[in-house]
């Protein structure tokens, strides 16, 4: 748990502190990449990316899987405007792009309690996809509700909320360039 850096946080009652440092992450997102590729042969993958957590690790995902790869994005919203989760699963911005009888690869920041997951696999699915998998950066098992199977895993990471790297607190914190812990005092 180190860095270069130190990162001025948006409230004086906030401490970030590194918890993924850059270079782990691109190593690992390179891994993932060749990882996918060889697993769907010479295929055209489709990526869905759940906005906007997820933009960040998708842009640095698509130029690490050589070959035909598409992508759009889906908007998700479960949680609120801070750490809670609201509960609630709703939609607010659908595909471009059809879905059926191509491969499609989920991409999210970070899954918690599997509940936007299971939900989103399940609509998907309706569209009649040759396949689905789900690639996400992060993944806290411990705070599952919902089983979920996550094919490609970043890092597995303990419960603590996390923000950098596209994932956020109340919209601040999407810009970091690493995965940071929040603490507030
Ligand atoms: P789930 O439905 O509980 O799995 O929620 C997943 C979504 O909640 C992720 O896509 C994130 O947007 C958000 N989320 C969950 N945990 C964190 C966190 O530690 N930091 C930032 N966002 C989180
Ligand atoms: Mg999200």
């Amino acid at each position: 748990m180190s860095s270069a850096h130190t990162y001025l946080p948006v409230a004086p009652n906030h401490k970030l502190s590194v918890l993924i440092p850059r270079a782990d992450i691109d190593v690992r997102i390179l891994e993932l990449g060749k990882q996918i590729r060889t697993d769907y042969s010479d295929r055209p993958l489709y990526l869905v990316g759940i906005l906007k957590g997820a933009c960040v690790f998708l842009g640095d995902l698509i130029r690490a899987i050589p070959g035909d790869v598409r992508f759009d994005f889906m908007g998700i919203s479960s949680y609120g405007k801070g750490k809670m989760s609201s509960g609630e699963v709703k939609v607010t911005k659908d595909l471009d792009m059809s879905l059926e009888g191509v491969d499609v690869l989920i991409v999210e920041d970070i899954v918690d309690t599997g509940v936007t997951l299971t939900y989103l696999a399940h609509v998907l699915q309706q569209r009649r996809p040759r396949s689905i998998q789900i690639a996400a950066l992060l993944d806290q098992p411990s705070r599952r509700m919902r089983p979920v199977q996550v094919k490609y895993v970043g890092f597995t990471i303990p419960d603590q909320f996390v923000v950098g790297f596209g994932l956020d607190y109340a919209e601040a914190y999407r810009n970091l360039p690493e995965i940071c812990i929040v603490e507030e005092s």
